[in-house]
């Protein structure tokens, strides 16, 4: 039998950690036995455990171990890291340690160094004495990588934190709760970003502008809640197309009739950006009128349109680099304190793989698989909200802007 000893500290028990420690061994045929466990006797005191394992196999060892990481234990002989020298741009050694998005020490030179732009998918890289999350295609020829699993430290995070301020954040997706109270809870934690200097970032889709969403958004642009806007080229056609044209993929946005070759409108649409050199000249000539590009502009709110295959156009403003398109959300994303994704499957995953887990996100759709597959796809904070995106937007701006009717 191989054996290991590692320890973990943290909220454990309310957190259902100390239960996936546990399941974690046993699904890797490993056996365990509880050396110590000290259970925190506060609602702020951590519990800490110290448990020796055993498995059958070098090899289901190190799977475990690798799993147990992520879940916040660290072997108790915890040398330095181990490092390797990559010698070839975009590759890592075989055995590089590939982070969560949960916050991660490592230890280097006797000391825990924390480690920077935490993100899931990553390699690590020692820099200078500090440590970084770096994505593969951004690895060089000389950089100092992590492999292996020693001297690496995963924090999970805990519910604890979430008692108050986003204490839905358990709460199953459902479309049968109430979406004022899901409003409401969003319109909190918005101020409290607010109250505590964070920033608010939306992540949205075009359905937005089809369910009625400019207006609010364009609010709480305007009133300065949101501080970021991340979106893909259709959004800002579609929205741009409404403010010209007066309808959303050629149906007209007062009576919901589809308009006589009103399918053209988007591309008139693009056109006249084109015209105006971007997004930006259109405001400032005065082309373009209103909208949320428009209050984007106006408001000095930064916004990215990430390009896809489905694009008409694209937009001049639209990056159709996928690298850039991805490192220019990131930008925005990373220093998050609030992320609200709204009805856009692709953008909203594409922002969560970016996110460290203790960002809080909300991510609102009509279907309910859409906050379940984010959470699937690591972004285990993601609150979801079932609902109609336009009807969520008017609520929350009318529980945010003065005046807004
Ligand atoms: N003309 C164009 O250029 C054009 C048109 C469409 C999409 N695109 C691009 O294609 C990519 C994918 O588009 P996407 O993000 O819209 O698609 P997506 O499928 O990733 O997401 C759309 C989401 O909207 C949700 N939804 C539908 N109705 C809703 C409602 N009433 N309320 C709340 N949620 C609702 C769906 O459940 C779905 O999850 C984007 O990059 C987009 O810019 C381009």
């Amino acid at each position: 039998m191989f054996q290991e000893t590692v320890e973990a500290q943290g909220h454990l028990i309310d957190s259902h950690i100390m239960e996936r420690i546990f399941d974690t061994v046993v699904e890797y045929q490993g056996r365990f036995e509880v050396e110590v466990f000290q259970i925190g006797r506060t609602n702020s005191e951590p519990s800490h455990l110290r448990l020796r394992i055993e498995t059958p196999s070098a090899d289901l060892m190190d799977k475990v171990l690798g799993q147990l990481i992520g879940l916040g234990c660290t072997p108790v002989d915890s040398r330095d890291v181990e490092i390797r020298i990559v010698e070839r741009d975009c590759c890592a050694p075989e055995d590089f340690y590939s982070t969560t998005n949960q916050r991660t020490e490592i230890r280097f030179g006797g000391a825990w160094l924390t480690v920077g732009k935490q993100r899931m998918d990553a390699c690590i890289v020692i820099e200078n004495g500090a440590a970084w999350c770096r994505k593969l295609r951004d690895i060089k020829a000389g950089d100092a990588v992590v492999v292996g699993m020693r001297g690496i430290r995963v924090i999970p995070e805990s519910k604890e934190r979430d008692r108050h301020g986003f204490a839905f954040m358990s709460n199953e997706i459902s479309s049968e709760r109430q979406v004022d109270t899901a409003v409401s809870q969003t319109a909190n934690l918005i101020q409290q970003m607010r109250a505590e200097g964070k920033t608010v970032v939306v992540v949205a889709g075009p359905v937005v502008v089809h369910t009625g969403g400019v207006k609010p958004l364009g609010a709480l642009i305007r009133a300065g809640f949101v501080d970021a806007l991340l979106c893909g080229n259709a959004l800002a056609v579609h929205d741009i197309e409404a403010a010209l044209l007066g309808t959303s993929l050629g149906v007209r946005m007062q009576d919901g009739r589809l308009e006589e070759h009103g399918h053209r409108n988007h591309m008139r649409a693009i056109n006249a950006i084109y015209h105006a050199g971007g997004i930006r000249g259109a405001v400032e000539s005065g082309r373009l009128p209103s909208g949320i590009m428009y209050e984007c502009v106006k408001a000095n709110v930064p916004f990215v349109l990430a390009g896809s295959l489905r694009d008409d156009g694209p937009l001049p403003d639209t990056i159709t680099d996928m690298n850039k398109a991805q490192d220019a959300y990131n930008e925005h994303a990373h220093g998050a304190g609030l992320v609200l994704c709204l009805s856009s499957m692709l953008h909203s995953i594409a922002t969560g793989n970016m996110l460290p887990g203790w960002v809080k996100t909300v991510c609102v759709d009509i279907n309910p698989a859409v906050a379940t597959k984010l959470s699937d796809r690591g972004t285990g904070q993601a609150v979801g909200v079932v609902t109609d995106v336009g009807l969520f937007l008017d609520h929350l701006a009318k529980k945010l802007v003065s005046g807004y009717e």
